[in-house]
């Protein structure tokens, strides 16, 4: 297998810090790498399907190709041939027990998603990861799993390393998630394809459906109901015969957030990032940007495997304060961080509420986010789960960011440095690679200017 996904952990390699400095105008067009929320589901459904799924497109981030090395444990084959992507699966229930712990590094989606697709199985998977993720929750995922008969016959304080085991008899649930996560959400339905009858999962706030989407599109037996008051009942039923696909993965939105605040913020700029998913459940922060004032016009929209895509042509824009309203939260959940640079460049007050999940991610983003606007002169003010910047259209920078092993964090700052007035340096830039290898050399090509820094 030449073109498995064998590149390292990140968290084997030293930090790079890295500084950017205040750039001329970025201008040109960029494509972002594929989505990773689908990129890791591409992997994972492949894995289970019956026959060879083929994916363009693919994320070759290291927490997808961490997805794609514990599906080969599992005993699907992955091959990269040309620019796709080849799984041959072994069909809803075929999974082999995995000789070692199955290394999600970063990836809380990999980990959280991979404890559902195979921890009902009738053998014991240990599942382990970087300093990051072995310090995020994972009772959220294991409550529903201990409900349906898994024991956890390895935890630390519901934290990784974890093994678990899967019964005899796997029970079907109904279950309720009790906080927005498409993860939690993803976890039980995926488990539910394992047990025989209608495993029922009730989401009460919408978080991204590329689960429910992807599952209805390898021919699962997937039935939706949205309640008046937007609750959703999301009904599976169990042992299905999936069927391998071909998938094309668009552009992440979240990745695309950074070229896209960027061009905001850059006096002269003026560029389009190419190919972004539009997914409703995904496009809070292009909504958000634009009630601030921000010039963004889409571009372009076209329909690509069954998804919305999109260009987004971004020029600089003087921007205002805003409040955020707290519903739109899951729709922009991991780009607040790139969402209160752009407020610090704004005029006025934004005030960003509903954040408690934002504690949880690869750092306590609400923190690390409030620590580096302090570094770089930004008032700002953090709250149990609100964060409220006052930017003054300008950012004095000078300030030294530490990630906290965090892609969104280093990328965000990176960001900032560039339209800052003295240059922001990131303790480490490492784990970007996490999800948009291509940041340094891709803003590079647009004009952004980032140096090296010294350990
Ligand atoms: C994801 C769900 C979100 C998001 C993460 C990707 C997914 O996490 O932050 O980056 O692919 O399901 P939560 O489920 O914890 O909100």
């Amino acid at each position: 297998m030449s073109s498995a996904p064998t590149a390292s952990a990140p968290h084997a390699t030293s930090p790079r810090p890295m500084t950017a400095s205040r750039s001329d105008g970025l201008r040109g067009r960029m494509r972002v790498p594929g989505d990773k929320s689908i990129s890791h589901r591409a992997f994972m459904f492949g894995a289970m399907a019956v026959g060879e799924t083929v994916v363009e497109g693919l994320l070759e981030g290291e927490d997808v190709l961490a997805t794609g090395r514990a599906m080969q444990a599992l005993g699907a084959t992955i091959e990269k041939r040309g620019e796709s992507w080849h799984i041959n699966g072994l069909g809803v229930g075929g999974f082999l027990e995995p000789q070692g712990p199955l290394d999600f590094g970063n990836a809380g989606t990999g980990v959280r998603l991979a404890m559902g697709l195979c921890g009902t199985y009738d053998f014991v998977t240990r599942f382990v990861g970087d300093a990051s993720l072995s310090a995020r929750p994972m009772k959220r995922v294991l409550d529903p799993l201990r409900a349906i008969g898994v024991e956890v016959v390895e935890h630390n304080d519901n934290r990784l390393p974890i093994a678990l085991r899967g019964p005899r008899t796997p029970l079907p649930i109904e279950y309720r998630v009790p906080m927005a996560s498409a993860q939690v959400k993803s976890c039980v339905l995926l488990a539910g394809l394992v047990i025989p009858g209608t495993t029922t999962v009730i989401e009460p706030i919408m978080t991204r459906d590329h689960t429910e989407k992807m599952l209805a599109g390898f021919g699962a037996d997937i039935q939706i109901t949205t309640e008046a008051d937007g609750t959703r009942i999301i009904e599976v039923s169990g042992l299905p015969e999936l069927k391998a696909q071909a998938v094309t993965v668009p552009g992440d939105p979240s990745s695309a957030a950074f070229p896209i605040v960027a061009g905001l913020i850059v006096p002269g700029s003026d560029l389009i990032v190419e190919n972004v998913l539009m997914n409703p459940t995904r496009t809070g922060l292009l909504t958000t940007l634009s009630e601030m004032g921000g010039q963004i016009e889409i571009i372009n929209r076209r329909l690509s495997g069954g998804e919305e895509i999109a260009d987004v042509h971004v020029r600089h824009s003087a921007l205002s304060g805003v409040t955020v309203p707290a519903e739109r939260a899951p729709s922009m959940i991991d780009e607040y961080p790139v969402l209160a640079v752009a407020a610090a460049f704004a005029e006025g007050e934004t005030v960003m509420e509903n954040l408690g999940e934002l504690r949880v991610k690869e750092s306590d983003r609400l923190a690390a986010v409030a620590r580096g606007l302090e570094a770089n002169g930004v008032d700002c003010t953090e709250e149990e789960e609100r964060l409220i910047v006052r930017g003054r259209g300008a950012v004095p920078g000078g300030g030294q960011v530490a990630t906290h092993l965090d892609h969104r964090i280093a990328m965000s700052f990176l960001v900032m440095g560039l339209a800052s007035d003295r240059p922001v340096s990131v303790d480490d830039r490492t784990m970007i690679a996490t999800s948009f290898p291509q940041f340094v050399p891709g803003l590079g090509a647009l004009g952004a200017r980032f140096t090296e820094a010294d350990a």
